[in-house]
């Protein structure tokens, strides 16, 4: 595992001293910067090593946490524009120092115009691509909004400084990354027929893109220039606004300027659980991760894990008979709370988690046609996303996951205001039983409605252990988001793994339905797979799953961060 990781940050080094713009130290791995940095007094992981330098850029200039992930925030739209947004939304988990927790729920929200049907043609059936591609697959954005709730509340620097850096980077531009290259390359296509004039767009480029070309965003850095100047105002009112709009009006979209102006974030308290003595804190609806999370670890409590192993056939098989059951309340009982009673106690009750581990046969596959959500009667009470984890000098402590859904959201760019806008419509149940892009299924509890958030599987979460700071931990993944953030606990609380070999352990992944293990390559060996499959499971190998980018407090307080080997991820740490 250490040396296999070696290798892995030899190859990234050789790549960012080409690829990153910066000095040659810079980007270069030392034990307080690389795919694992380990350090004392503060630490950021995130997608993109220029996103985790301005957060440590913030820091050391002796901002806190929150000023940090605003800086990150912003950052991220400019160098990591797959998922990294203005026109998106998110959720933040953050832990003050002090034990109180505060999470806030950015989501995008459905337009005011929205309706149910909207994505059916005249014979009920699902548009295909229509809440996926145009400008009609956009919910109203929460980013912009959501870090100006936390910084107003939390932040100590100016927001001025916190936005600079990034109105530096869309100007003068950045390196861009071999693995950015190509995947800028490879969705050229999706850009020309998404836009009206392709020649405005920052990321189609004559010819292909190479590794370390520039690219320098001048739209973009007036719309942030206009948000450094006017705050909210300078993306929810005026020149912003009307521009997105306007490029509503362009195509099919129907976000207006009320919905803009109305966009408002919302704090939510954090779904909370125990798992073997260390408190987890995640993320509440409109979110779906805080809960599957809290279950999948209740419902794991029951089987002794370490003593079966990581990537036993015994595990493995458990872990997806779990899954197949959360993930099957999750399609029929959660959705935005502000719409829908979503009947939390009544699925994290221990009860109910003992009833459904009876359940599942310790040999034997489920068939998942067979299993079936929380009966009613039985409620008690009425790649692409990015993730990013904050630990600042003080120990407060950020975790966050945002999106524009699915690799550069609707791919359509606001004309004139540089930034690529979401197709999060996609994350709501288009129609009963027909699966969004993840293959995740839903129903009225995730219907569409004008204004209501679409149920999101993102995780920002944070660990406790004896009521201190243990972990901050997240991905993005679509439906295997929860599922991956699930392992790197076990990895890290059962099986003992350092944060950096949690990290990059192989996933493996199961969503109730489709009814089948999905696992990285060589996330097992064939010994394992004959058991399971023996055992009546369905096992099909895909492409990575999940970015996780985590932090743990060491036994000697001291902090390890990690950064997903499987994309340009960078830690950072202050020694
Ligand atoms: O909110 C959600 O669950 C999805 N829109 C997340 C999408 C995602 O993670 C794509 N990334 N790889």
């Amino acid at each position: 595992m250490k040396h296999h990781l070696k290798l892995l940050s030899l190859t990234l080094i050789s790549v960012l001293f080409l690829t990153c713009g910066g000095s040659k130290t810079e980007f270069e791995t030392s034990p307080t910067s690389g795919k694992t940095a380990v350090a004392n007094n503060g630490m950021v992981v995130t997608a993109h090593p220029e996103a985790t330098k301005v957060g440590m850029d913030i820091l050391k200039q002796g901002g806190n946490a929150v000023d940090a992930m605003v800086g990150v925030h912003f950052a991220l739209a400019v160098v990591y524009p797959s998922a990294g947004n203005l026109g998106g939304g998110g959720f933040m988990m953050y832990r003050k120092n002090d034990g109180e927790l505060f999470s806030l729920d950015f989501r995008e929200k459905a337009p005011g115009n929205a309706y149910e049907d909207m994505y059916l043609d005249e014979n009920g059936d699902v548009i295909p691509g229509e809440s996926l591609y145009g400008q009609k697959a956009s919910g109203v954005p929460g980013s912009v909004d959501g870090m100006l709730k936390a910084h107003e509340k939390f932040g100590s620097l100016p927001l001025a400084t916190l936005i600079e850096p990034s109105i530096k980077l869309a100007k003068k531009g950045f390196r861009i990354t071999s693995k950015q290259a190509r995947n800028y390359n490879y969705f050229k296509d999706d850009f020309i027929k998404n836009n009206r004039n392709p020649k405005k767009v920052t990321l189609i480029k004559e010819g292909q893109w190479e590794e370390g070309d520039l690219l320098v965003q001048k739209d973009l850095a007036e719309t942030l220039e206009r948000i450094k100047q006017n705050g909210r105002s300078g993306f929810y009112q005026g020149k912003t606004a009307e521009l997105i709009v306007a490029e509503m009006n362009a195509g099919n979209g129907i976000i207006t300027l009320e919905d803009l102006e109305n966009y408002n974030s919302a704090w939510r308290t954090p779904i909370t659980g125990n798992f073997r003595g260390y408190k987890v804190y995640s993320m509440a609806p409109s979110s779906s991760g805080g809960i599957a999370l809290v279950q999948l670890l209740k419902l794991s409590e029951h089987f002794p894990l370490s003593e079966y192993g990581s990537k036993t056939a015994k595990t493995v098989h458990l872990m997806t008979e779990m899954e197949r059951r959360v993930y099957a309340d999750r399609a029929e009982h959660l959705g935005d709370s502000d719409f829908w009673d979503v009947p939390v106690k009544a699925l994290l009750d221990d009860d109910y988690i003992a009833e459904r581990v009876a359940q599942i046969d310790p040999s034997k596959a489920t068939d998942s046609g067979e299993v079936r959500a929380m009966e009613l009667d039985n409620i008690v009470e009425g790649e692409e996303t990015t993730h990013y984890s904050i630990v600042d000098n003080m120990g407060n402590a950020i975790s966050l996951t945002t999106t524009i859904n699915s690799a550069y959201g609707s791919k359509v760019f606001v004309e004139g205001a540089g930034f690529l806008m979401n197709n999060e419509m996609d994350d709501f149940s288009a129609k009963p039983g027909v699966p969004n892009v993840y293959g995740l299924l839903g129903g009225a509890a995730n219907s569409i409605q004008p204004e209501k958030r679409m149920l999101s599987a993102m995780t920002p979460t944070i660990i406790e252990k004896d009521g201190q700071l243990f972990m901050v931990v997240g991905t993005p993944g679509g439906s295997t988001i929860i599922t991956s953030v699930y392992q790197t606990i076990l990895n890290v609380i059962d099986h003992g793994m350092t944060m950096s070999e949690a990290v990059s352990e192989k996933r493996v992944h199961h969503q109730w339905k489709p009814d089948w293990i999905s696992i990285e390559k060589g996330a097992f060996d064939d010994a394992v797979r004959a058991e399971l499959e023996a055992m009546g499971h369905v096992i099909k190998e895909r492409s990575s799953i999940g970015r996780v980018d985590a932090i743990l407090v060491r036994p000697d307080g001291s902090l390890e961060g990690a950064a997903d080997p499987r994309g340009d991820d960078w830690a950072m740490g202050i020694e």
